[in-house]
Formats: C-alpha cells, sequence, structure tokens
C-alpha cells in the first residue's frame, strides 16, 4: 500500500447504493494553492474523478485550485472550523502543528525520487502521518511533488555563496529560514499566491520551488536566473478533520480511501514527469538563464548546508533525522 495504511488491498469494497451513507448525495470540498496544471492539482482533480466513479456519482469532490477558497496561510484553520472538508499543505508549512515536520525540509535529504518515496511512504511519512492524530486530523497521504530549485533576479547562483545578501521568499518553515540564514541570506516567508508580485515589485529578489510550481505561476517572468539545484523535497499532506472523517459511513470512508491511495501511485509518476515537461516549457517560452548545479558544486552546498541536521535535530528529535539520513546513503 502506498501513502496510508488504512484499507488492505484484498479488502473488498463493500459498495451498495442501499447501504447507509450512499443513498443521497454527498458533496465535500476539497482546497489548495497551486494551479490545476501541477502534480497536486492533477492529484486532487483526480481523486475527484475517481470518487465519483467508485461511489457512481453519490460522492462528489468540489476542488478549489490557486487558493480561491483558503489560503496557505488560512487552511489548516478552516479545516478544523469545519469550513473545508480537505486540503493537502505543503510539509514545509506544518511546523505550526508539530515541528517534526521540518525533517522534510532538511537540504540535500533526497539523493533520489525512490529516496523521496521510501521517506514519505515508509516509517518517516507514517510517522508523521500518525502524529496528526493527536491534534484531531487524520492525515491520509503524502503527496509528491518532487525536488525544489532556486529562482533569482541576482546571479547565477551556482555555490552557496552566491546567495549572500538576497532576500528570498519562503514557505513558513523552521529548516528552510535557518537554511537561508545559514548562506547568509534574508529569508523571507510569504504567502505562495503572493510571491509572483512581491518579486516583481522588486521585494524579495528570489525563491526556491518546484518547476511545475515556477512554470504555472509563471515566475520564469520575472526571475533572471533559474538553478537546477535539487536541493530539497517538496511535497503535501493530504488532511481531513477527524470528527468529520468519523460521521462518515463505512462504503464513503471505504470510498475515500481507495481513491487516495490509487491518486497516491499515481501521482509520484506524474510528478516527475510534469516537472520534466514544464521545465522544457521553460526553456522553450523564457530567456531565463539556466544553471544546473555540477556534483563539485553540490557537495560546496552540502558542506556548507550539512551542519543544519546537527542544529535541528534538537527540535526535530534524534531518531526522525537518523532515519532521514540513512535514506541520503
Ligand atoms: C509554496 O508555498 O511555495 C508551495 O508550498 C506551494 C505549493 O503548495 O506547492
Amino acid at each position: 500500500i502506498v501513502g496510508y495504511r488504512y484499507l488492505s488491498p484484498d479488502e473488498e469494497l463493500p459498495f451498495d447504493d442501499e447501504q447507509e451513507g450512499l443513498s443521497e448525495q454527498i458533496v465535500f470540498t476539497f482546497s489548495h494553492v497551486v494551479a490545476e496544471n501541477t502534480p497536486k492539482g492533477r492529484a486532487a482533480d483526480k481523486f475527484a474523478e475517481l470518487v465519483n466513479e467508485k461511489s457512481n456519482g453519490k460522492i462528489k469532490i468540489v476542488v478549489f485550485p490557486n487558493g480561491s477558497l483558503f489560503s496557505d496561510i488560512e487552511d489548516i484553520t478552516a479545516l478544523k472550523e469545519g469550513q473545508v472538508h480537505f486540503i493537502a499543505t505543503s510539509t514545509a508549512k506544518m511546523g505550526g502543528l508539530s515541528p517534526e515536520w521540518a525533517v522534510l525540509d532538511l537540504p540535500f535529504a533526497f539523493p533520489t525520487y525512490e529516496a523521496i518515496e521510501e521517506g514519505i511512504h515508509g516509517p518517516i511519512g507514517t510517522h508523521l502521518l500518525d502524529s496528526l492524530q493527536k491534534k484531531g486530523i487524520l492525515g491520509l497521504a503524502h503527496w509528491s511533488n518532487g525536488f525544489k530549485q532556486i529562482t533569482s533576479n541576482t546571479g547565477p547562483i551556482r555555490l552557496p555563496q552566491d546567495l549572500q545578501g538576497q532576500t528570498i521568499r519562503i514557505m513558513n518553515s523552521d529548516t528552510l529560514r535557518a537554511q537561508y540564514e545559514l548562506l547568509g541570506a534574508e529569508a523571507q516567508p510569504e504567502s505562495f499566491n503572493d510571491t509572483y508580485h512581491l518579486i516583481e515589485a522588486g521585494k524579495i529578489d528570489g525563491e526556491e520551488n518546484t518547476i511545475s510550481n515556477i512554470y504555472s505561476k509563471k515566475f520564469y517572468e520575472v526571475q533572471k536566473h533559474l538553478t537546477i539545484s535539487n536541493h530539497g523535497y517538496l511535497g503535501y499532506v493530504v488532511m481531513m478533520d477527524q470528527k468529520v472523517w468519523d460521521q462518515q459511513s463505512k462504503n464513503t470512508q471505504q470510498i475515500l480511501l481507495e481513491a487516495m491511495q490509487e491518486t497516491t501511485a499515481w501521482n509520484d509518476r506524474q510528478a516527475i514527469k510534469i516537472n520534466e515537461e514544464q521545465l522544457e516549457l521553460i526553456k522553450q517560452n523564457s530567456s531565463i538563464q539556466i544553471h544546473e548545479l555540477s556534483n563539485q558544486e553540490k557537495e560546496q552546498w552540502k558542506k556548507k548546508l550539512d551542519p543544519l541536521y546537527d542544529t535541528l535535530a534538537a527540535t526535530i528529535g534524534d531518531k526522525l533525522v537518523d532515519e532521514l539520513k540513512a535514506l541520503r546513503t
């Protein structure tokens, strides 16, 4: 099973219209902040499609992309207050719920996509999902977007010292803040959908993100340099409020879980493909200068940033940091 652990693969879906909970149409809302043509956007739509199919149209998921329902600053509170049923928040923004989530932000934690999958769908990811129980939240799955890159107007960014003195927009994460401080940059947490305008207005020099976010939000239009650094992970935790979940019938729960399982497995493959395709589109459609870090350059970044593993172990916990370190080799 990929992504969650509530339905065993050989368990049958006892689908029956007559059974409790499916005699009327049920509508759920799903809020996220990215564009539709991104790994998360497409996964949310795929989830809605699968739920619709599996319930013969009885369960509808209405997806609100681009922060049109709630921004990334509001979504967790909105979930807790019952104003939205599903959210897929970047794991980097989960530090307010528990500092352990910062583990997934550690720089150069995952050398490959396979290591990402082992991290988020293995014991580390499961532990993080379970940690939400005490907050009254059901963590349904991890959806990966892949690796973050760096964009800036002051560049090119080849070596760690190239970011010195720059103001970099980050997601609200202590690890990311510590990372940029170590590089001599000023880290500025800002909402995702404000980023384009902040760059355009010259309020920030740059930001870090996946290619799909850089492409779909057109950051390449307002940034001069893009460094393919693959220095960090960006992914999401799909969540529901536990009370709302508990109110659902067994059938509804099983349909949602099965659709989530299929979507999660599908997303892992899609995310890689989307980011690759959209890098080609950026190359074709813009004059942004692209630099890919060489292995030697990467070693210099790692050397500079590796002390974070020790400094942040105090907040994240030694066990999780050690488990993550094992995936780096
Ligand atoms: C960001 O804020 O840069 C990302 O978390 C946006 C997203 O949801 O992918």
